[in-house]
C-alpha cells in the first residue's frame, strides 16, 4: 500500500519560521511533524511513501534524515518554477502509485491522527474515486467543506467558502483515499487544484465520499495552533522526562526538553513548553507556554512567553520575550531588549534596541 504526501506548498502565516522550512518539518514535541506522519504510516502498514516536493522541500526534508519507521521513501518533484498544486502532483506520480490498488495522499501540513486502516476499508466498500476525511470545527471558512449525505455521499463540496455560507461544519482534513480512476480526471503537466477542480466533478458523478474523522487534527497554519498542538501533544505524553538541571531550577510538566540542553540555575521551565534539541538556558530564566527550536542559547534572566523561537537564536540577559512573538533562525536579541506582544522577527536579524508596538521586523 502506497501513500503520496503533500509536502511542496509555501506556508505564509508561518513565516518567519517557515522561511527557512516547510511547514512538514516544523518540529512537533521535538520530532518533525513529517516523522509523526511516517509513524502512523507505517503503523497502518503502509510501505512506500512518495513525497511530492518541490526543489527546495525535497533538500530540506533529505537534509533531516527523518527515521523511516521501515518505510520506502520516495520523491517526485514539481517541475522548475511550476507548482503543480495539490492535484497535479498526483498525476505526477501516477508511474510511481501505480494502478494496482488505492492509495492515500495526505497534505504534509497538517497533524492528523487517522485511523488510515478504517478510511482505506470504508473507500473500497463504497467504490468512490476518492474519500475524503472529515473533521468538525466551529469556523470551517478557511478550509474545504462537505455536505454529506446519510450514506456518507458528499453532496457538495467548497473550497474555503465565504463565512456564512458554508455547507456545514465539515472540513477537508487533508487526508484521502483514492481510487486509481483518478488518474483520469486530473490532466497531465498541469497546475490543478484536487479541491476546486477535482472534488466538484465527483460530486456531479456521485463518486465523492466522506469518512468522518473524530480524533485529533489539527491544522498548525497559525502560530497559536503550532502552540497548540504542541500542548496537546505534551499532555498526552505519560512517560517521566529526566532532564539535566541545575540546582534550584524546575521543570513544570507538561514539559519536553530535547537531548543535550543544558538549564541552569534556579531557572523554571514549563507548563506546556517544548525546549529543542542543544539549548543552552542560562541562570534565573523563566520560559512558559513555549516552543524552542534547536541550538539555540537563552542567557540568564531572559523571559519567554507564549513564543516560538526559532533555531540558533541567541536571547540575550535580562531580554523579554512575550505573548505572540515568532523569532527566526539565528536572530539575535541582545541584552535587555524586551520585545512588545506579537513581534516577529525575519531570520538573522540583530534587535538591539526594545520594541514597543507590534510588527514584523525584516532586513
Ligand atoms: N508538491 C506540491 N506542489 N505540493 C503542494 C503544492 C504544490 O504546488 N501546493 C500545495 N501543496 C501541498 C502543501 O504543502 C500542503 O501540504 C497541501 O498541499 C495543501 O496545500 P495548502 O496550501 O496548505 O492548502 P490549504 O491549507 O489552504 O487547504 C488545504 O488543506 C485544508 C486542511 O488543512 C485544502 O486541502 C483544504 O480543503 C483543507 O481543508
Ligand atoms: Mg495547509
Amino acid at each position: 500500500m502506497k501513500a503520496l504526501v503533500l509536502a511542496g506548498g509555501f506556508a505564509t502565516r508561518l513565516r518567519p519560521l517557515s522561511c527557512t522550512r516547510p511547514k512538514a518539518l516544523f518540529p512537533v514535541v521535538n520530532k518533525p511533524l513529517l516523522e509523526w506522519t511516517f509513524e502512523r504510516l507505517g503503523k497502518h502498514n503502509i510501505k512506500e511513501v512518495i513525497m511530492a516536493v518541490n526543489h527546495q522541500t525535497e533538500i530540506a526534508v533529505r537534509a533531516q534524515r527523518i527515521p523511516k519507521h521501515a518505510l520506502r521513501i520516495m520523491y517526485s518533484r514539481d517541475p522548475p518554477k511550476k507548482p503543480l498544486g495539490t492535484g497535479g502532483p498526483i498525476k505526477k506520480a501516477e508511474k510511481l502509485i501505480g494502478h494496482g490498488s488505492s492509495f492515500l495522499v495526505l497534505n504534509g501540513d497538517i497533524f492528523a491522527d487517522v485511523d488510515y486502516t478504517r478510511l482505506l476499508e470504508i473507500h473500497r466498500k463504497t467504490k468512490a474515486t476518492a474519500t475524503i476525511a472529515l473533521c468538525k470545527v466551529d469556523d470551517p471558512s478557511r478550509f474545504g467543506v462537505a455536505k454529506l449525505a446519510k450514506d456518507n455521499r458528499i453532496l457538495r463540496f467548497v473550497e474555503k467558502p465565504p463565512p456564512e455560507k458554508e455547507p456545514s461544519k465539515l472540513i477537508n482534513a487533508g487526508v484521502y483515499a483514492f481510487s486509481p480512476e483518478i488518474f483520469e480526471y486530473i490532466p497531465e503537466n498541469q497546475t490543478v487544484s484536487t479541491e476546486r477542480e477535482i472534488f466538484p466533478e465527483l460530486v456531479k458523478e456521485k463518486k465523492l465520499y466522506g469518512y468522518v474523522h473524530r480524533d485529533l487534527w489539527m491544522d498548525i497554519g497559525k502560530p497559536e495552533e503550532y502552540l497548540e498542538i504542541n500542548r496537546i501533544l505534551l499532555s498526552r505524553t505519560k512517560e517521566p522526562q529526566r532532564h539535566r538541571t541545575s540546582l534550584g531550577s524546575q521543570i513544570r510538566e507538561p514539559a519536553a526538553i530535547g537531548k543535550a540542553t543544558v538549564i541552569g540555575k534556579r531557572s523554571i521551565i514549563g507548563p506546556n513548553t517544548v525546549l529543542g534539541h542543544n539549548i543552552t538556558v542560562g541562570d534565573n530564566v523563566r520560559i512558559q507556554d513555549s516552543v524552542i527550536f534547536d541550538g539555540t542559547e537563552i542567557d540568564d534572566s531572559a523571559q519567554i512567553q507564549n513564543a516560538i523561537i526559532g533555531g540558533h537564536v541567541k536571547v540575550g540577559k535580562r531580554a523579554n520575550i512575550p505573548k505572540g512573538c515568532i523569532l527566526g533562525d539565528y536572530v539575535k536579541i541582545r541584552d535587555d531588549v524586551s520585545l512588545a506582544e506579537g513581534v516577529t522577527i525575519c531570520p538573522a536579524k540583530e534587535i538591539s534596541e526594545s520594541v514597543a508596538t507590534a510588527r514584523n521586523i525584516c532586513c
